[in-house]
């Protein structure tokens, strides 16, 4: 895996410098050819842990292993050139101890060729966060509805709904940017609570579910292009690629079985000789 220190790239201190600037643009990427439509319109590209859920058919992020992130991120590594890849240490990578958590960073890094790692958790993730950044590793938090600690808290409802919750947001957010996290991404969170915290704190906040009141927006890919069967009451469907996909394969299927497809315009012709067989190809492409 070659060295991913481009100067077309995005990097993480540059997203950092836009906090109160123009809205930072994000969505998430699994695979090299989304990758590449995507990479132009965006500033940071993703790969979030989700991909266990969307991809892979786990009801959560708990399963997901860290060779399958590593996968997909170099996947997605070669599929851009200019945004900020930033991938997801999935659940029992990173929460053991800051060491740990290097050890499999760095591996992310490595052999993957992204710019940052993407950590869940406020507050006790601080030591982490600070241990990673201090030592060349980017790091951005999340903080809110975090899904990896699902089995702990429940349910995938929104947070912070009630002011007697604000109180443990905000000392999150404060020890995440205090700690050196370039950016942390606010997830499901009530619009007041998120627009308090982007205003506390130096670091942009990334928001998904969490209003306009952030620094910058995130969103599934799937989800926003109409692929996914459910989605949370915070995704604009900006698509209905879902609806696409069905009605393109039902056509092929029909087409197939009345041996309507492949037509002649999809299928090579004879030829006599050599000669011909060139002189069709550069007239038809066939
Ligand atoms: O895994 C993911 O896709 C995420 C986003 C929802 C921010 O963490």
């Amino acid at each position: 895996m070659s060295q991913n220190f481009d100067a077309k790239r995005v990097t993480a201190p540059e997203i950092a410098k836009r906090k109160g600037g123009a809205p930072i643009v994000a969505l998430t990427a699994y695979h090299a050819h989304t990758a590449r439509i995507i990479d132009p319109y965006v500033d940071m590209l993703l790969v979030g842990d989700s991909l266990g859920m969307v991809m892979h058919g786990y009801e959560t992020t708990v399963p997901v292993p860290l060779d399958l992130m590593i996968m997909h991120a170099q996947a997605v590594v070669r599929g851009s050139t200019r945004a900020l890849v930033v991938v997801d240490m999935p659940f029992g990578s990173y929460e053991e101890s800051p060491s740990v958590a290097f050890r499999n960073a760095a591996r992310v890094l490595k052999e993957t060729g992204c710019g940052a790692i993407k950590l869940e958790g406020g507050v006790h993730m601080a030591e982490t966060i600070r241990y990673l950044s201090s030592r060349g590793i980017p790091v951005m938090s999340h903080i809110g509805l975090t899904p990896q600690a699902v089995n702990t808290i429940g349910s995938f409802q929104p947070r912070g709904r009630f002011r007697s919750e604000w109180a443990a947001f905000e000392e999150d957010a404060k020890a995440v940017a205090e700690a050196g996290a370039f950016a942390v991404v606010l997830e499901a969170l009530a619009e007041l609570l998120a627009a308090r915290i982007t205003k506390q704190i130096s670091i942009p906040t990334i928001g998904i579910g969490a209003s306009a009141e952030c620094d910058g927006q995130i969103l599934v890919l799937e989800d926003m292009l109409g692929l996914s069967p459910r989605v949370p009451k915070f995704v604009k469907e900006y698509a209905q690629l879902g609806a696409a996909i069905e009605g393109a394969v039902k056509a092929y299927s029909t087409e197939v079985r009345s041996r309507v497809f492949p037509s002649d315009a999809y299928t090579y012709p004879m030829c006599e000789d050599a000669e011909e067989a060139t002189k069709k190809t550069k007239m038809t492409g066939s």
